[in-house]
């Protein structure tokens, strides 16, 4: 392998060569859109919520394997978690998860958590009596 991939551990390169939840879902309750401005990447999570809990979660992402690995992550760690727990969702939790990512690559996971937290916002918008998400930081919301 090129010194390229020795950037990431075995788990980053299993999410990023077999990523989990890729594509959209059909009649989505919340969908966000973010973009990096460092990097122009773009991310976008569809989440399906029922009763208050995401049922389902999918993800399309334009941007580096950490990006994509970090989106396929995400997506499997929300999926099951009531919509409150959701919103204190943490690129943390997913850089934990992932075993590590280089430190240059740590504004891929933010770009998860954005995309995350702007479905969720998205979904808040459509029932204003949900509170919005927490935010870790502020990234560009791009229109759907
Ligand atoms: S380099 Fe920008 S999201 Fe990965």
């Amino acid at each position: 392998m090129s010194d390229t991939y020795t950037l990431y551990n075995s788990t980053v390169m299993d999410h990023f060569m077999n990523p989990r939840n890729m594509g959209d879902l059909k009649d989505a309750d919340g969908i966000g859109e973010v973009g990096a401005a460092a990097c122009g990447d773009i991310m976008k999570i569809s989440l399906k919520i029922k009763d208050g809990k995401i049922e389902d979660a999918r993800f399309k992402t334009f941007g580096c394997g950490s990006a994509i690995a970090s989106s396929s992550m995400a997506t499997e760690l929300i999926k099951g978690r009531t919509v409150e727990e959701a919103m204190s969702f943490s690129n943390q939790e997913v850089v934990s998860a992932l075993g590590g990512l280089p430190p240059v690559k740590i504004h891929c996971s933010v770009l998860a958590e954005e995309a995350l937290k702007a479905a969720l916002e998205d979904y808040q918008k459509k029932r204003p009596s949900v509170p919005a998400p927490s935010r870790t930081t502020q990234l560009q919301p791009m229109a759907v």
